[in-house]
């Protein structure tokens, strides 16, 4: 359970704050007042330090030196600027590597990582965790008490960057996981079905990290689901103990929250549930994406910063953007410059999804190290200012133009309420499939974007939210490709629909329970009555062949994943496959149940058309108006203000009525750009 509500840290009036990382370890001492200034100057209202400091704040062990820290505070708050303070336990000084080895995160391939670079650590290593505790507790006493601290971060993007942890320390903790978990032997070898190829356990000890790596054929998948949870557990683990320690030493006026990668799935957002809130960090244009049409690569996809936003906002009602892009980075396949004004895009983007803070990385330069080759607000030379960051100073200054627009009493529009969707999400979904795809076409998480992307198109507020939460609230749901569920599960769907939900069904719903089972049933049957037809089979094709499907006059081509469904009586088929043996059958069923609906979408296409087709007519038919927003153009209404973005290659003229007044662009959305009004 998260700590507290977090609303009470960020009055609602300062709509949200901007604020820049700065190293003072990385310059001489005569840099820091001259930097520091600058930083307020330029606009930044918050500073944010020392997430990759613990060799100058604990040079030798047990010896900790804050004052040079202490003069970067007391100049931050000569400046007027707010401090965020971190713990830096992704990078263990050099003494401490040397003296404890054991403290050392082991890859799949069963080399031990070493000091030279950051997170190569175990945080299941009970020397590192002590080590960590004593850093936490010295700069918790130290900074604690002190009102010139806004708040804390935790580490920094924990993850091992895509790597698992399989060190001798992280074996033994996955051990200790299982026997809390399974409590016998037994119980593990039925649930894991370790019959299968003689894997069976005799002991707990014999157990090994599932590595492929060391496998001849597939590991258990049951295993590898198992260990995937326990890895994300570790790292909430890791957190909560330096939460706890934190919060013995703080103010309740100081907050903590962590940054983690939203896609990242090594470590999973929705176990972080220990700390105040949770942030995100944002990199869009570094190769990996190629947006909307031929420029997209410059802009980044537009689902991105939305699903981030509508993922973390919904843990608990509070997120931030703790490092976003400053322009062109380093670490990408190839770092293209981003498209003049997308920089200033994106942190309106975040604004339009309720972020409380956005913090740019990084303020200056940095002349030596593994980053050179990346952007920050100042250039090397100290004294110009970078492109984007021009970009990132004219965004500041119409934010704190816009608070003066700020009205306590907006309500949210109810036409844009009325759209209010959740998409139901479970990593556990995403980790098994990843595991077993079936088909190297097959991407859970472009799945998802379908669908997510489908919505935003229509204009709908989206909350991604985890099981636990009350479905009551969301006119539609959308659970895309939800593998693994339970009877409770399809209990809670059935009377979300019976009370008047729309719930869209997709891809591979209901085909295990939660250990990754299949059901002794027939295919999926357990969602049978729920939907009103049966999954007979699946279909997957090569990559060269396109299956066909039509509804009504129009016609969709899938090649991903293909459930081929049988409708009961009273299940209309909106949808039938057109082509392969199976031609005529069922592609998306759709029937009332009680005052809502529920309609299963078999395939999944490349080109999401046949996704936004039928949202849009579960919307229609339930009496619910949307919009009909070009692929890439986003409209978001928050705190009285409406925010337009453009991923697109072309203007978009949004249809803003005539006495709305204009606060930010104009009507004509073009590419990159922004436009904020108030109705
Ligand atoms: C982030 C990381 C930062 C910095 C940045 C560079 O992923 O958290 O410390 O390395 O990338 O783009």
């Amino acid at each position: 359970m998260f700590a507290q509500n977090p609303e009470r840290f960020f009055p609602k009036k300062e709509l949200m704050t901007i604020g820049s990382y700065y190293y003072p370890e990385h310059w001489p001492r005569e840099h820091w007042a001259k930097d520091i200034k600058k930083m307020a100057e330029v606009g930044f209202e918050f500073t944010h330090f020392g997430e990759f400091a613990w060799t100058f704040i604990e040079p030798e062990e047990g010896k900790f030196d804050f004052k040079w820290l202490d003069e970067c505070v007391e100049l931050a708050h000569q400046n007027g600027v707010k401090v965020i303070m971190c713990t830096s336990s992704p990078t263990p000084p050099a003494w401490l590597v040397q003296k404890h080895p054991e403290i050392l995160m082991v890859n799949a391939e069963g080399r031990t990582m070493q000091h030279g670079s950051r997170q190569h650590i175990s945080w299941s290593s009970a020397v590192y965790r002590e080590y960590v505790s004593k850093m936490v507790e010295a700069i918790g006493k130290h900074y604690g008490k002190d009102n010139r601290i806004w708040g804390w971060q935790l580490d920094n993007e924990p993850s091992h960057y895509g790597q698992y942890d399989y060190s001798p320390a992280a074996q033994e903790s996955f051990r200790r996981w299982l026997k809390a978990k399974y409590k016998t032997i037994d119980e593990l070898n039925k649930t894991w079905g370790t019959a299968f190829w003689s894997i069976w356990y005799n002991d707990f000890n014999q157990i090994l990290i599932p590595n492929q790596k060391e496998l001849i054929a597939q590991p258990s998948p049951h295993a590898v689901l198992d260990f995937k949870r326990f890895s994300a557990e570790e790292c909430n683990d890791f957190l909560s103990m330096q939460y706890k320690i934190l919060r013995k030493y703080i103010s309740p006026d100081q907050w903590i929250t962590t940054n983690l990668m939203p896609e990242h799935i090594d470590v999973d957002p929705t176990k972080i549930n220990s700390l105040d809130f949770v942030t995100y960090t944002k990199y869009l244009v570094a190769g990996y994406d190629k947006g909307i049409g031929p420029q997209g690569f410059r802009m980044g996809s537009a689902t991105s910063i939305a699903f981030a936003n509508d993922l973390f906002r919904s843990f608990n009602g509070v997120t931030g953007v703790m490092e976003l892009q400053p322009g062109q980075v380093n670490w990408g396949k190839f770092n293209p410059q981003p498209m003049p004004g997308v920089v200033r895009m994106w942190i309106w983007h975040a604004f339009a999804g309720g972020n409380k803070l956005v913090c740019n990385y990084r303020f200056d330069r940095p002349i030596t190290g593994g980053e050179q080759y990346h952007y920050a607000i100042m250039n090397a030379d100290k004294t110009t200012i970078s492109t984007s960051g021009i970009e990132y100073i004219k965004a500041i200054g119409e934010i704190k133009e816009l608070r003066k627009h700020y009205d306590a009493n907006a309500a949210a529009p109810q036409r844009y309420q009325k759209r209010l969707a959740a998409v139901l999400y479970n990593p556990d979904n995403r980790w098994e499939e990843d595991n077993q795809p079936q088909t190297n076409q097959w991407d859970f998480m472009s799945h998802l974007k379908r669908y997510y992307g489908a919505l935003k198109q229509l204009g709908a507020p989206v909350d991604v939210i985890t099981e636990e939460k009350d479905f009551s609230k969301y006119p539609v749901m959308v659970a895309p490709s939800y593998e693994l569920l339970d009877a409770q599960l399809i209990n809670r769907w059935k009377q979300y629909v019976q009370n008047g939900g729309h719930l869209v069904l997709t891809s591979r719903t209901g085909q295990k329970d939660h250990n990754g089972k299949l059901w002794e049933t027939k295919w999926a049957e357990p969602i049978y009555d729920l939907i009103g037809a049966k999954i007979p089979f699946y279909d997957l094709l090569p990559d060269s062949v396109t299956g066909t499907i039509k509804a009504g006059t129009q016609n969709f081509g899938w090649n991903n994943w293909a459930d081929v469904l049988e409708a009961d009586k009273g299940t209309e088929v909106w949808a039938t496959y057109s082509n392969q043996f199976y031609a005529g059958k069922a592609a998306v069923t759709h029937r009332r149940l009680g005052r809502g609906t529920v309609t299963f979408v078999g395939p999944d296409t490349d080109d999401g058309q046949l996704e936004k087709t039928v949202l849009a007519k579960v919307y229609q038919q339930a009496g619910i108006a949307t919009d009909n927003l070009p692929d890439g153009v986003m409209l978001d209404w928050r705190d009285g203000f409406w925010v337009g973005v453009n991923y697109s290659g072309n203007a978009y003229n949004v249809p803003i009525p005539s006495t709305a007044k204009i606060l930010i662009g104009s009507k004509t959305l073009k590419p990159a750009d922004v436009v904020v009004w108030k109705e």
